[in-house]
């Protein structure tokens, strides 16, 4: 096993590489790590969300304090939680932040939180003075396991999922995995989600592991979780090195579950990221069932370990017609087909390009399956 002084590097060219360090209760290690690797910094802003800062206000002192031990100033910034701070009206919040506190280019944003933190104050910071050094402290599973990895920065749009971004690295990640002690069990088992993608894309060994420890890891054993980030995060590295920005199918496989999964999120705001992944996730696998490369056992094995897990595996009320436009705007359209990510054993995985007409048929499969229902019964609570 690999500890904090040993991280993970990661090498997307010839400029950037980054390091990635995993550990439990490794916060205190902090600004002597951020030394290390950002030995210029004197001013540093940490963002993050009201709930995280009170939650974890006793990490963010070690945090300050660890900086302040090697000359660092912390300014702390916690803005409203929530995926609808992931837009223009939080990104010019932020913006407004940084020009107050008079950041400059030797500044430091520290992206502290989940996913919508991160993909915030990562899109903010790779576009204020056309960039500055960006650092990421995430404390979701979502965010540890996949989302602070690989670059992607974005906000949406209203309807659309990530539809303004671009590839922003940073100069290290410091995941401390006791940060999941505190994260609500719905939160964790929409973690899981992508942690099960995993396995289905790319690792039958992971997926087996899950099987054998759903109640561990809903019990939050530390050493278990740590093993799961760890796992998760070898594959994201290992996919990005070859494709960092997504321009091959090698990256696009990491989107299994997520051309339903954004569909269902960005229209039923009810849904959690992960939870939408996991209702994607079985819709996929049934299409894969349905053009015949995926044995119907196989799915009936993922069906069952995400409903073990807590996870969602239908969208009962939801009929597939709203579904249509958010899947036709998806951004891994081309032309006229859509491409949708399909399993061919747990463990692997291939792309299919399906003409857009052929959708409703497809989808009406899903409705046989049980996944979605034939006529909307749900309004939005939005
Ligand atoms: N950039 C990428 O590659 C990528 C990949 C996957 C997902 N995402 C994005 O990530 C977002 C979802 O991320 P998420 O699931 O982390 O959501 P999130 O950032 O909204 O966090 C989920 C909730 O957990 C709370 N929280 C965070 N850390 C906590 C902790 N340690 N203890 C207690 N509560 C805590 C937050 O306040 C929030 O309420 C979506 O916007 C999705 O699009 C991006
Ligand atoms: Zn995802």
């Amino acid at each position: 096993m690999k500890n904090r002084t040993e991280p993970i590097w990661t090498t997307i060219d010839e400029k950037i590489r980054y390091p990635i360090y995993i550990g439990t209760d490794i916060i205190p290690d902090f600004g002597s790590t951020f030394k290390e690797h950002l030995p210029r910094c004197s001013q540093a802003l940490l963002v993050t969300n009201q709930t995280i800062e009170e939650v974890h206000a006793a990490k963010i002192a070690q945090i300050s304090e660890s900086l302040e031990d090697i000359g660092v100033d912390l300014i702390v910034e916690a803005i409203p939680e929530g995926e609808r701070t992931k837009s223009y009206w939080g990104l010019g919040m932020l913006y407004d932040f940084f020009a107050e506190h008079q950041l400059d280019r030797q500044s430091v944003i520290i992206a502290m939180g989940g996913g919508v933190i991160g993909d915030l104050a990562g899109f903010a910071a790779s576009t204020f003075l056309r960039g500055i050094s960006l650092v990421h402290i995430p404390t979701t599973l979502i965010a540890q396991a996949d989302s602070s990895l690989g670059g992607k920065v974005a906000i949406n749009l209203a309807r659309l999922k990530n539809i303004v971004g671009g590839f922003y690295h940073p100069k290290m990640i410091f995941m401390d995995v006791s940060f999941l002690q505190t994260l609500n069990v719905r939160e964790l088992r929409a973690g899981l989600a992508e942690v099960v993608k995993y396995g289905v894309i790319m690792d039958s060994e992971l997926f087996n592991y899950i099987e054998a420890n759903v109640e561990n890891i809903i019990a939050k054993d530390p050493d278990v979780l740590e093993w799961l980030v760890r796992r998760c995060c070898e594959h994201k590295i290992a996919v990005v090195e070859e494709d960092p920005e997504e321009r091959t199918d090698r990256r696009a496989i990491l989107n299994y579950g997520h051309t339903i999964g954004h569909a269902l999120e960005s229209l039923y705001h009810r849904y959690l990221h992960g939870e939408a992944v996991s209702v994607g996730m079985v819709a996929a696998s049934y299409l894969a069932v349905k053009t015949e490369i995926f044995p119907s056992a196989d799915a009936e094995r993922q069906l069952k370990l995400l409903s073990r897990i807590g996870l969602p595996t239908d969208a009962l009320g939801v009929s597939i017609d709203p579904l249509l436009q958010p899947m036709l705007h998806d951004k891994k359209r081309r032309g006229n087909t859509l491409r949708f990510v399909l399993p061919t054993k747990i463990g692997d995985i291939t792309i299919k390009e399906v003409p857009k007409k052929d959708l409703p048929d497809l989808l009406q499969y899903l409705v046989e399956k049980g996944v979605f229902s034939p006529s909307e019964d749900a309004t939005d609570e939005e």
